[in-house]
């Protein structure tokens, strides 16, 4: 099975597909750490990452560590775009440079935009709500503008091929050639804030759906076959640091043994320095080295980590879409709009009020207790009687969409206003 980044399929099965790219899931022990810990992480809404322990651990230790997501300006921003920016938002106060790709040129290659038509989308839909919605100023750029993103992506290709490209994204001979380029652009958008101009090699997360996993695996690869030490696990089993005795790098082996030195055991033979470690100091040595790495002129990129969250149901069912007007809910929807949507919505009730009070309803299937979950009532004790109430069959569907209308109209309202002042903004946070 393959992951389409620019499909329209709505992934449901997250188990197997983690299993089958190797995404661990998010456990309770990998956030709790965290300064108050978001309700997205204890809501399970973020469900899988890859290297999350790199990115906790700075945060605790408050080491310098960035943030690179992007947004595609096609069609109008709903409620599940909202999610990844709760997300920005919450990393932003604990610490992390954030960075936002306008995937401006994506949206060319891929959805057919011009690129002025993605600008005014991306500032007057995507940047304005961002701003409205509390992100404090950071670096929104746009692909097409940035060359040394764009550079970078090209000259990272040189450690892709077409086999994989095609193996990765199913690319063939009539997919044009902007849209085979757009991967490499995304890899330069992840890893240019490791450049030393943008603070140099540290951790990066890459908070994304699960649709965006093919580019991480991409951008992983890459980053790594562009490094002059490699983490990996040995034929015994131990965990080490590699480098290739070349002469070319002759100096840097040293340091790894020298550095290694502080970390673990070195080994050499005729073909590698080993470093064996713990498991525990791998992140350490690694980032230690990634530094040494620039300062000698190589790319040096930590491999970014990412974390995956669950995508919203659309209003009826299947995917929330900005292309089905009415399975989602913009942000610049009014409250009557709201209100109609929510009334035609999907729930987990009963065939009738009878069954129902009899039997219960089920919140795990019902678009309204999403909207509760993901957005709209803040207070755990408060959603978890929801939910109690729900099986339990005392409440109704009737009242949770009067209470979902409600708590809609008023954050509609809030944000409508808080756009307001967010237009005068946005020279603070585009570059
Ligand atoms: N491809 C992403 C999308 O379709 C947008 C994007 C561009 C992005 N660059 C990125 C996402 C870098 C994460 C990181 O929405
Ligand atoms: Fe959903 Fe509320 Fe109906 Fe339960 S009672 S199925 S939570 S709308």
């Amino acid at each position: 099975m393959r992951i389409d980044p620019w499909g329209a399929k709505q992934y449901e099965n997250y188990g197997r597909l983690m299993e089958q790219f190797g995404i661990q899931e998010m456990k309770e022990e990998d956030w709790k750490d965290l300064p108050d810990p978001p309700y997205f992480f204890r809501r399970g809404i973020v469900f899988g990452h890859r290297d999350f322990g790199r990115i906790k651990k700075a945060i605790v230790q408050k080491r310098p560590w960035a943030i690179l997501t992007g947004l595609m300006p096609s069609g109008k921003m709903h409620l599940g775009h909202k999610m990844v920016i709760d997300q920005i938002i919450y990393y932003q106060k604990v610490g992390a440079d954030i960075f936002i790709a306008v995937a401006d040129i994506e949206a060319y290659a891929t959805r057919g935009y011009s690129l002025k038509e993605a600008e005014k989308l991306a500032m007057e839909e995507y940047i304005a709500n961002y701003i409205a919605l509390g992100l404090k100023p950071c670096n929104i750029y746009f692909q097409s503008k940035n060359d040394d993103v764009k550079n970078l992506g090209y000259l990272l290709g040189k450690k892709a091929n077409w086999s994989e490209m095609t193996a990765i994204y199913g690319f063939n001979g009539s997919t044009n050639m902007a849209h085979i380029f757009a991967p490499l652009i995304q890899c330069g958008d992840i890893l240019h804030v490791q450049l030393q101009k943008y603070g140099g090699a540290r951790p990066t997360l890459v908070p994304v759906g699960i649709d965006q996993d093919p580019h991480l695996r991409f951008t992983r690869d890459i980053a790594s076959a562009h490094r002059l030490f490699n983490v990996a696990r040995a034929k015994d089993g131990r965990m080490g640091i590699f480098v290739k005795v070349d002469e070319n790098v002759k100096e840097l082996m040293d340091i790894a043994e020298k550095e290694g030195k502080k970390y673990g055991i070195t080994e050499r033979n005729d073909a590698y320095r080993a470093i064996y470690l713990d498991d525990a100091n791998i992140d350490e040595l690694d980032e230690a080295l990634a530094k040494r790495e620039q300062e000698k002129g190589a790319y040096g990129f930590i491999s970014p980590s990412s974390t995956y969250h669950r995508f919203m149901t659309g209003i009826m069912g299947g995917k929330m879409s900005s292309s089905k007007p009415n399975s989602a809910i913009f942000l610049t929807d009014t409250p009557d709009i709201a209100r109609k949507k929510i009334q035609a919505a999907k729930t987990g009730g009963a065939v009738s009020l009878e069954e129902q009070r009899k039997h219960g309803g089920k919140p795990h299937e019902c678009v309204i207790y999403e909207l509760f979950l993901y957005h709209l009532i803040k207070d755990d004790k408060e959603l978890e009687e929801i939910y109690n109430s729900c099986i339990s069959g005392e409440q109704m569907c009737g009242n949770c969409k009067k209470m979902a209308t409600n708590l809609m109209e008023k954050f509609l309202l809030e944000l409508q206003e808080r756009r307001k002042d967010a237009y005068d903004k946005i020279k603070e946070y585009v570059n």
